[in-house]
């Protein structure tokens, strides 16, 4: 027999969803947000973003959040980093209340630039530095997270020298580089041709499944968080509620070719109908376009 063929047919241990969550939710709970609320005051009018938020995620997770537009995803973000407080609500990591930034909680946000006159090495040997690691030290780990990323040869280039996407894999190992219990991502490869996208999925899965860490992505791609998640969070907005929780039960390790298999769209499909009915609400919330005259019928 073709040993080829032995290798590409021998039965991996069949997926088994039920018990993958049974485990997953038996994982202690990490991050705990309650009854937690978002106000905005903008020109003496109150706007409630986030309204009663409830969620558990469990160490090791990997959650993806989506919803449409302006539902409040980098609100809750931002609150979750530390960089914002909130209205009202309890948020947790750990057991213990969250009262600003840390470095337990790395951040990959879209907007989220490098020092542009940092190489890359120095981008990442900042966290390290700030935490009171002598240079050596901090100058090892920055070698072994460039290591990590692929990024060894370019570790003294400097920001505007890197693609897209290798600028996104520097700031994951700078985000990474400080140990975080959590990663927080919003909408990180948002920016990346489909291409350099789909490597940055496959990387930071790879990533995921070597180190002990929880993972909450932010992102716009359905077929993103089907790729990445073990639970979909799905916000509705005005305001800002969650409206379904999907657990994506394809089998682990997932490569890109997932999303030909019909499980995949069956989840694409249930995906689309809970983000789209919500934008229809959104809307009638649009101005109405005045008749023209049709551009086919203009001489
Ligand atoms: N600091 C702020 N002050 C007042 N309103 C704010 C503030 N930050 C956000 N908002 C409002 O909160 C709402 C949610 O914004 P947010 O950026 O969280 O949405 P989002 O879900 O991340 O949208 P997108 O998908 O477009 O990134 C928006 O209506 C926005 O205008
Ligand atoms: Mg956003």
């Amino acid at each position: 027999m073709n040993p080829l063929e032995i290798t590409s047919t021998a039965p991996n241990a069949p997926f088994n969803h039920i018990d993958y969550f049974t485990k997953l939710y038996a994982r202690p709970v990490i991050l705990e947000i309650k009854q937690l609320s978002q106000v905005f005051t903008q020109n003496k009018v109150q706007r409630t973003i986030l309204k009663q938020l409830n969620l558990s995620i469990h160490k090791r997770e990997l959650v993806c959040i989506i919803g449409p537009s302006g539902c409040g995803k980098s609100t809750l973000s931002r609150i979750i980093a530390g960089l914002d407080g909130f209205s009202e609500g309890e948020l947790l990591m750990d057991g213990q209340p969250i009262h600003g930034p840390s470095s337990e909680r790395g951040m990959v946000f879209q907007g989220y630039t490098l020092f542009p006159w940092k190489t890359v090495k120095q981008n990442i040997m900042f966290g390290p530095l700030m935490q009171g690691l002598s240079h050596v030290m901090a100058e090892s780990k920055a070698r072994e997270w460039t290591h990590i990323v692929g990024l060894e040869k370019y570790e003294n280039h400097y920001p505007h020298q890197l693609s897209g996407g290798m600028k996104q894999r520097v700031a994951i190992a700078r985000a990474l580089v400080n140990e975080p219990k959590i990663l927080l991502m919003d909408e990180p490869f948002g920016a990346l041709d489909p291409h350099t996208r789909q490597k940055m999925q496959r990387h930071l899965l790879d990533l995921w499944t070597s180190i002990e860490l929880t993972i909450i992505f932010v992102t716009h791609d359905m077929d993103e968080a089907i790729l990445l998640a073990d639970r979909i969070i799905a916000l509705k907005a005005s305001p800002g509620q969650i409206a379904d929780i999907i657990e994506v039960d394809l089998p682990r390790p997932r490569s890109p070719e997932v999303m030909y298999t019909p499980e995949f769209k069956a989840l694409r499909a249930r995906v689309d109908r809970l983000v789209y009915a919500q934008e229809e609400i959104l809307e009638d919330a649009l101005p109405h376009i005045p008749r023209m005259t049709p551009v086919s019928t203009r001489k």
